[in-house]
């Protein structure tokens, strides 16, 4: 019997038209042969709708308004179990956090992706690094700055920071994705400004030293015995890869495989599959890392749970320069969710 698929897109975070696209690209990859597939859109809002129009039209968001292609509560699509498996192609929070890999488990769907402990710490770059430096991995150093305290003892943190890190530093939200509410601070004007514009997004912050770096990144999949395609580089646009320079500067390129000599490509390989185990991640994760231009080490920097899935994104891109065509790619995420089946 064909196995059926909820593909779930959109939703309440930053990243929802990054989500319309890996979604468009995955639909169009899929092999429909092989599924009986089921599309549905959650809008900035939370509702969610069964979507029956063009591929297109969720591309390009006009799906919302083509109200003869969309039925109400197709949440219930989950809740009455009538699918085997939940692809969500969501990214960011409400996505890639955790919390619709909580309502699948608590339903009792397979998911693909890693489940609600691995999408939660993830998401959260505070934690993955506090999880992380138990085990001696290399990370960029940083100071966790909360809205309480920065509210409390601004002046303090203000020194504390800056006698720990110096400058340049990066401001990032713990809890974000795709560069939002990202800056780089040059001088003490620019750490409040960025702090004041993390805040926005969450209520922890995390202040990291600005690495002259390269940016090296590694697809994994699997779940008990994950493999690892070949390192992938990417040569920003701009002073850092932000979300422009990620999805609207052409300039932004893909390297691959990186520009590194094999025994560190290797290395590099390596060092994902091992964090991606540590983490606890199951079906899949992008490990991203910052390579220091001088001395060459290597640094772990974040893992998406949920990288993009676009047609010109690294995850299957480096996928398919590996020998994995972005259909199988997705055939085999979705025997890896039966295969581990909420466990
Ligand atoms: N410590 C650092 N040193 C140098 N560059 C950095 C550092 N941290 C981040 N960057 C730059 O900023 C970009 C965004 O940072 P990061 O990847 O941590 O955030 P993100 O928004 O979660 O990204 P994603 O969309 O991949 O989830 C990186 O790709 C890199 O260009
Ligand atoms: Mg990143």
């Amino acid at each position: 019997m064909m196995n059926k698929i909820a593909i779930l897109f959109g939703g309440k975070s930053t990243e929802h038209e990054v989500s319309r696209v890996s979604a468009a690209s995955v639909l169009r990859n899929i092999d429909d042969s092989k599924y009986e597939i089921r599309v549905v859109g959650i809008t900035r809002e939370g509702n969610w709708y069964e979507y029956l129009g063009s591929i297109d039209n969720i591309e390009s968001g006009l799906w919302e308004k083509d109200n003869e292609n969309k039925k109400e509560n197709a949440q219930n699509i989950l809740f009455n179990k009538e699918v085997d498996v939940v692809f969500p192609v969501m990214h960011g929070l409400y996505g890639e956090d955790g919390t619709i890999q909580g309502l699948c488990k608590l339903i009792g769907i397979p998911f693909v992706g890693p489940g609600v402990l691995s999408s939660a710490l993830c998401m959260d770059k505070v934690y993955t690094k506090y999880v992380l430096e138990n085990f001696g991995i290399k990370q960029a150093n940083y100071v966790v700055v909360t809205e309480y305290n920065y509210n409390k003892n601004k002046d303090k943190l203000m020194q504390e920071i800056e006698s720990k890190l110096g400058y340049d530093v990066f401001i990032k939200p713990s809890n974000s994705g795709s560069s939002v509410g990202i800056t780089k601070a040059h001088n003490r004007e620019e750490l409040i400004r960025g702090l004041e514009e993390a805040l926005k997004y969450d209520r922890k912050i995390l202040v990291e030293e600005a690495l002259n770096a390269r940016e090296i990144e590694v697809a994994v999949l699997g779940n008990d015995e994950p493999q690892g395609a070949v390192p992938g580089e990417i040569i920003p646009a701009k002073e850092f890869y932000d979300f422009e320079a990620k999805y609207q500067d052409e300039a932004s390129k893909l390297l691959i495989p990186a520009n590194l000599v094999d025994e560190k490509l290797q290395e590099v390989k390596e060092l994902a599959i091992k964090i991606y185990t540590l983490l606890d991640c199951q079906g899949m994760s992008r490990v991203d890392f910052l390579m220091d231009k001088e001395t060459g080490e290597v640094y772990f920097n974040e893992v998406n749970t949920l990288p993009g899935f676009t047609q010109i994104s690294m995850y299957p891109k480096l996928w398919e320069a590996s020998g994995k065509k972005y259909p199988q790619l997705i055939d085999e995420l979705i025997e890896l969710a039966i295969e581990r089946n909420n466990k």
